[in-house]
């Protein structure tokens, strides 16, 4: 018996890279993955391979989402969702970066993980919980300069995550990111794959990557955002902790995820 037998996982971007590989995992474990993908030929292929159903569709379009659930509903309904498909603009130039690209970016990558969220979490509760997988990216936690609205939306997965968390709790629904440094997926593409291949920089499998979604999907941490990094552990990133206001008093008045640090100020340069 797998871990997950009679659940039921929708995978947006399932018929690539971390999407496919993450598809496998999950069906391994005896899930019904529901394989959601704009490339509908992929996702047919995906699920002659590991049976479920097959979804044409953008998650950045909202309109699809009612088509995805539907698909699931027939199969009992939603017990995990890994919301995963995401591009690139490969423009490094924001003076380059035209409107469409940018567009397409967000909805993707950001309206994607919204979208979806919105819609999976009543049917995670209609199933007594569940969980929610989102794919971020290690550019969700450094300022990756090379994609500057590849980062830009990867990080906004990222703060997404971790301030819906909190309320899901109660409804036992567990969110977290998954943040994986470079995976050898067709999203990598060949100028780079050359050039890191040049320098003996070494990809992760995407195979890797969905080991660490299947811990997040088993496990009881909610709200953090896993680095997946070659040859290590899938670990929770700590974030550090801003400065917070100081006035007599305050820390009884305002929220205390604002109060990060109250410490003794630095002492004042001398002059
Ligand atoms: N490959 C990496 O190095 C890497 C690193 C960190 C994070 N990621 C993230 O991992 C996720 C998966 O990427 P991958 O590397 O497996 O790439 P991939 O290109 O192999 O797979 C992405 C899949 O998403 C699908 N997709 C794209 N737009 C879509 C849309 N609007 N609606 C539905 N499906 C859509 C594609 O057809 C494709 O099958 C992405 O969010 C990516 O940003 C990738």
């Amino acid at each position: 018996m797998g871990a997950l037998e009679g659940k039921i996982a929708i995978v947006t971007g399932g018929a690539s890279g971390i999407g496919l590989a993450s598809s496998r995992r999950l069906s391994a474990e005896g899930a019904t993955v529901v394989v959601v993908d704009a490339n509908g030929a992929g996702a047919q292929k995906a699920v002659s391979e590991l049976g479920g159903v097959a979804v044409q569709a953008d998650v950045g379009n909202v309109d699809d989402w009612s088509r995805i659930l539907d698909a699931a509903r027939p199969l009992g309904g939603v017990d995990i969702a890994f919301l995963n498909a995401g591009v690139t603009t490969g423009e490094e130039d924001i003076t380059k970066v035209t409107d469409e690209q940018y567009r397409r970016i967000m909805a993707v990558n950001v309206d994607g993980i919204v979208f979806g969220t919105r819609a999976v979490v009543p049917e995670l509760v209609a199933r007594g919980g569940g969980a929610v997988v989102a794919t971020s990216s290690l550019a969700g936690i450094v300022a990756f300069s090379g994609d500057p609205m590849y980062t830009l939306t990867k990080h906004a997965v990222v703060g997404f995550v971790r301030s819906v968390a909190p309320r899901l709790i109660e409804q036992h629904i567990t969110i977290n990111a998954i943040c994986p440094g470079l995976v050898d997926t067709p999203l990598i593409d060949g100028q780079i794959r050359d050039s890191l291949a040049g320098v003996g920089f070494p990809l992760i499998a995407p195979e890797d990557v969905a080991e660490a979604v299947l811990g997040c999907v088993l496990g009881s941490e909610t709200g953090q955002a896993m680095v997946v990094q070659l040859g290590r552990e899938a670990v929770a990133y700590r974030f550090g902790r801003p400065p917070g206001p100081r006035a007599p008093g305050v820390e009884g008045r305002i929220p205390p995820e604002w109060l990060a640090d109250t410490g003794p100020a630095a002492p004042k340069p001398a002059g």
